[in-house]
């Protein structure tokens, strides 16, 4: 019999030994992981927003996550069904705001990116937005509602996936990997055989052989978890993204009165510390924008790492100089959430030895 092991249970590793238990009944599929889904994919703000979360230049991680928000909703639908839970998407769209003149640049590269599509931004006034989510504030100057840009609850979707995957059959190991080898992973318990090995740890999948060690790198990232209590002003129903002094912050609604906000983004390596400064800039920028969250609980604070690569785009295939059956599947930087749905049809394709889907072939670099 086949075995397939997956190393690393986050979105990515969940979905891909998911698909590989779904369509290939014959194999033994194995998800290694000693902390499922505590990784980047837990300390997430489950945005699917490839436009507001665009940087300039960024042309093709904008179409990937655009082809990946394409499919959401069947995937989300999938899940549901495999899983029989609920994922948490939403469908309320985003609001990106500004607050002062200078960060009005932040809304015109939005504008931009919705013009190259074809489509055109509704500019808004301070005081529209507000009539929309009169959470937000008076320093709110004026915004660009983006209703394509949706949002799901991260760890709903982390729980489903992993319910999905174990009902297809995938077989979980609370183990670490400390090696992909030739012919299986290295464990402390011993080496676990494998045909094929799917590598998708996030950034931690740099370690797992020195073929992979320059192709993935983490991006620390900081999120908070907010209660609004009796009382509290509701959070918006929308995700607002906002350009503060140059900075950005992002708040994410919850369906149980609750507010993601991040994202802090450092180059400090696996530096596991959530920082004063990173709180305090959250905090300060958010309130600035959502001034109501003063009265909120603080319950959560986190930090982890996005697995970021060069181009900033995910590395799918066989790895020149890597053991024989790896298959990478790991890199997607800042849209690991948003870029799950089209990473399952990445990962089907290959592990079927089928090519990509059509509409992502120019966009998916498979390497081989
Ligand atoms: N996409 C959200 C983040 O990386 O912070």
């Amino acid at each position: 019999m086949e075995r397939i092991v997956v190393v690393g249970a986050g979105v990515v590793g969940t979905t891909a030994a998911w698909v590989a238990a779904r369509d290939h009944a014959a194999a033994e599929v194995v998800l290694v992981d000693p902390a499922s889904g505590s990784g980047a994919s837990w300390v997430a703000g489950g945005m699917l927003a490839p436009i507001t979360e665009a940087w300039p230049g960024e042309r093709e991680v904008l179409e990937l996550g655009a082809a990946s928000l394409a499919r959401w909703p069947a995937f989300a639908a999938e899940v549901e069904q495999a899983s029989r839970r609920r994922v948490g998407l939403r469908t309320e769209g985003t609001l990106a705001v500004v607050v002062d003149t200078a960060d009005r640049e932040d809304l015109d590269r939005i504008v931009a990116h919705l013009r190259a599509w074809g489509r055109d931004a509704e500019r808004l006034t301070g005081r529209e937005i507000r009539r929309r989510e009169p959470a937000l504030g008076p320093a709110v100057r004026a915004g660009i509602a983006v209703p394509d840009d949706l949002a799901v609850d991260n760890r709903m979707l982390l729980a489903a996936l992993r319910e999905a995957a174990r009902n297809a059959g995938v077989c979980e190991r609370a183990e670490t990997v400390h090696a992909v080898v030739d012919g299986g992973v290295e464990l402390a318990s011993g080496t676990l055989a494998a045909d094929r090995v799917v590598v998708a740890a996030g950034a931690w999948s740099a370690t797992l052989h020195p073929a992979l060690a320059d192709l993935v790198r983490p991006v620390k990232g900081e999120i908070l978890r907010l209660r609004a209590r009796a009382g509290s002003l509701p959070p918006p129903r929308r995700t607002v993204r906002a350009a503060v002094s140059g900075r950005a912050v992002y708040a994410v609604p919850r369906d149980d009165d609750r507010l993601v906000l991040g994202a802090t983004q450092y180059e400090v390596g696996f530096d596991p510390d959530v920082t004063v400064a990173g709180v305090r800039d959250l905090l300060a920028d958010a309130e600035r924008v959502l001034p109501g969250i003063g009265d909120y609980a603080l319950e959560e604070s986190a930090a982890s790492f996005r697995p970021g690569t060069a181009d900033n785009l995910p590395v799918f295939g066989p790895v020149s100089g890597g053991p024989d059956g790896l298959v990478a599947c790991f890199g997607h930087g800042r849209n690991g959430i948003l870029l799950t749905a089209l990473t399952a049809d990445v990962m089907a394709a290959l592990l079927a030895g089928r090519p990509v889907p059509d509409d992502i072939r120019d966009l998916v670099e498979v390497t081989t």
